[in-house]
């Protein structure tokens, strides 16, 4: 047994070396501040000046972060030969010497990212043949030489976002006929040369966005029939040329928000049939051609708010016939829509008018949106609505009136909105007189449709009733008169309002409280015209009695001073 137990610690410790062997040797080969791995990748981080002593037979990925590394000498991976990915981010490199990538043409992707470097020695990746990625984002760099990407036949990938760019050579991308992305976003571009991208016959995506961009040269998005993705978002561009896109059939996500564009040419969007999102935000527009928008029955997503368009033709949208949303909001100068502007929007779920400045909408304005589920008109100047508005609207769930300026809706313009669960009606100035009732009762027959009723669905009109809750409201806190509730039960049948019965029972009761108060004055004149005959004839059957008193005297002979003794001076006024 004593000697067992050693053997058994010997096998032990032989399988975990053997086991553990590989990661040894790795081990010893894994400079201070790296971590390597068994699939040949080493991270190296902080304090390091330079590329650290990997083994060049194991290394085929090497990322350096956050390290002091200033410079990249001449040669410095040419003992990589297995090298397959370098990245050196966030650091604090500023130098690279003009053949720092020579000897390592088996290169597949560089990054140098955030670092502070400027320039880049034109001839630096001149052997980078079978580059596919390159990764220069986040860097100082303010001119790139036309030389620099010149023998990247292979790349596919260029990032060069978060750089100082002003200016590019026309010629600067033209050997790069496989590239399919391109980022050139955040930088500074004045202007792009008309030809910049004529050669990148397989671009798929192409960044523009945030730059200084004034204008776009007619053509110069010639010959990208590949593209897919063209953002110009964030820039100054002006105006752009008529028939800039049209050489783009494959677009599908183009975005000209916040940029400075007050007209945009007619048919611009045409010829665009794939395309699925269009963004035009941000963009002083003031008025848009009739003819703008090719037939794009992908587009799923359109964007144009904040403008300063006071209308819109009727037929902006009438080439959509998928869009699935719509934000058209915050135009604080469109006052109105026209009847027809959604008429061929059937499949469109989501439609936002809020913070525009509407102040009446036509009754058939949603009448052909049957599909849409989510309406927002919340912050316009709406004072009431039609009430045929949501005839068609039988998916309407979400409907969102607050803060505009409503006094007065009719009794049964959600009656056709089946599918409403959450309405807004908070914020508004509703004008408490007789034809409120309507709408008031269908409030306290629906509450749980109402999303806001704690915030104030309240009376603003008339003082008396200010800040008083719709739903509670009845006809004698409103004092309507006779003619109003009769008109109210009438109008009310007409319209075939659920509100019908309670309306009907309150009327018949007024009418009944007003009856009976005839009623009683007729009993009480009848009681009167009683009593007033009553006493005139005892009356009369007293002076008659008078009459026959004096008579007697004077037929008695009595003298003159017996009649004064009877009340002299009724005897002759009735008498004479
Ligand atoms: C690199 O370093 C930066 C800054 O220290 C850090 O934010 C980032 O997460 C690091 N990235 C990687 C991949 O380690
Ligand atoms: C480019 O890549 C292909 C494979 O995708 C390869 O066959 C070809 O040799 C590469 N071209 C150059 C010039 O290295
Ligand atoms: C290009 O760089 C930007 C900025 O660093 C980054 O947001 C973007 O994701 C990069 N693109 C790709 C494809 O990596
Ligand atoms: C549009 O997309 C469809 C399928 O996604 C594709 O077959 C067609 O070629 C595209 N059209 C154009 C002009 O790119
Ligand atoms: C809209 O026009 C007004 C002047 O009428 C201007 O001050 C404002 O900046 C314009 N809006 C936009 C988004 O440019
Ligand atoms: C809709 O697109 C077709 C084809 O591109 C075009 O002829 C028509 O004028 C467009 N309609 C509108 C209202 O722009
Ligand atoms: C509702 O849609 C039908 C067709 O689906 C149409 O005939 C009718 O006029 C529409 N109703 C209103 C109030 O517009």
């Amino acid at each position: 047994m004593p000697i067992f137990v050693p053997q058994f610690e010997n096998m032990w410790f032989t399988f975990v070396l053997l086991q553990l062997l590989p990661q040894f040797a790795l081990c010893a080969r894994c400079p201070n501040r790296c971590i390597c791995d068994i699939r040949g990748s080493a991270k190296c981080t902080g304090d390091i000046t330079d590329i650290p002593p990997l083994d060049p037979t194991t290394t085929f990925l090497l990322l350096l972060n956050d390290t002091n590394i200033k410079i990249l000498k001449d040669r410095s991976f040419q003992p990589f030969s297995l090298l397959l990915r370098l990245m050196i981010t966030h650091s604090t490199l500023d130098t690279i010497q003009p053949e720092a990538f020579h000897g390592a043409p088996q290169l597949r992707s560089i990054k140098l990212s955030s670092t502070t470097l400027s320039v880049f020695p034109p001839k630096v990746f001149s052997e980078q043949s079978n580059l596919e990625q390159l990764q220069l984002d986040g860097n100082q760099i303010a001119s790139v030489s036309s030389e620099l990407f010149e023998a990247m036949v292979n790349l596919t990938e260029l990032n060069l976002s978060k750089n100082r760019i002003s200016q590019l050579d026309a010629d600067v991308f033209q050997g790069l006929t496989k590239l399919n992305y391109l980022n050139l976003a955040d930088n500074q571009l004045r202007n792009l040369p008309k030809t910049l991208f004529h050669n990148l016959l397989q671009l798929k995506s192409l960044v523009l966005s945030s730059n200084q961009l004034e204008t776009l040269e007619s053509g110069s998005f010639d010959h990208l029939s590949n593209l897919l993705v063209l953002m110009l978002q964030k820039n100054q561009i002006r105006e752009i040329p008529p028939r800039l896109f049209w050489p783009l059939p494959s677009l599908l996500t183009l975005s000209m928000s916040a940029n400075q564009l007050r007209y945009i040419p007619a048919e611009t969007f045409y010829y665009l049939p794939n395309l699925t999102k269009l963004t035009l935000y941000k963009n002083p527009f003031i008025s848009l051609p009739y003819q703008l928008m090719g037939h794009m029955p992908r587009l799923q997503e359109l964007y144009l708010y904040e403008t300063n368009l006071s209308t819109v033709p009727w037929n902006l949208f009438a080439n959509m016939t998928n869009l699935l949303a719509l934000n058209l909001h915050l135009n604080n100068k469109l006052t109105s829509l026209p009847k027809n502007l959604f008429c061929c929007l059937p499949k469109l779920k989501k439609l936002s008018l809020k913070n525009n400045n509407l102040q009446e909408l036509d009754p058939e304005l949603f009448s052909n949106l049957i599909n849409l589920q989510i309406l927002i008109l919340n912050k316009n100047k709406l004072e009431s609505l039609p009430s045929a508005i949501f005839h068609n609207t039988s998916r309407l769930e979400i409907l969102d009136l607050k803060h505009n300026h409503l006094r007065y809706l009719p009794g049964d313009v959600f009656v056709h909105a089946m599918a409403l669960k959450d309405l807004s009606l908070s914020g508004n100035k509703w004008n408490c007189d007789c034809s409120i009732m309507g709408i008031a009762e269908w409030i306290r027959e629906n509450p749980k449709q109402i999303n806001d009723l704690d915030k104030g669905v309240t009376c603003y009109e008339p003082y008396r009733l200010e800040n008083y809750p719709l739903q509670t409201l009845t006809y004698e806190e409103l004092h309507c008169g006779v003619f109003q509730t009769t008109f109210m039960a009438t109008s009310a049948i007409t319209t075939g309002a659920p509100a019908t019965p309670t309306l009907q029972t309150s009327t018949s009761t007024t009418n009944y409280y007003f009856i009976l108060v005839i009623i009683i004055i007729f009993i009480v004149f009848i009681i009167t015209y009683v009593l007033y005959y009553t006493i005139f004839l005892l009356y009369n059957i007293y002076l008659n009695y008078i009459k026959i008193i004096v008579r007697l005297g004077y037929s008695n002979c009595r003298s003159l001073d017996n009649m004064h003794n009877v009340n002299l001076k009724i005897i002759k006024k009735f008498l004479f």
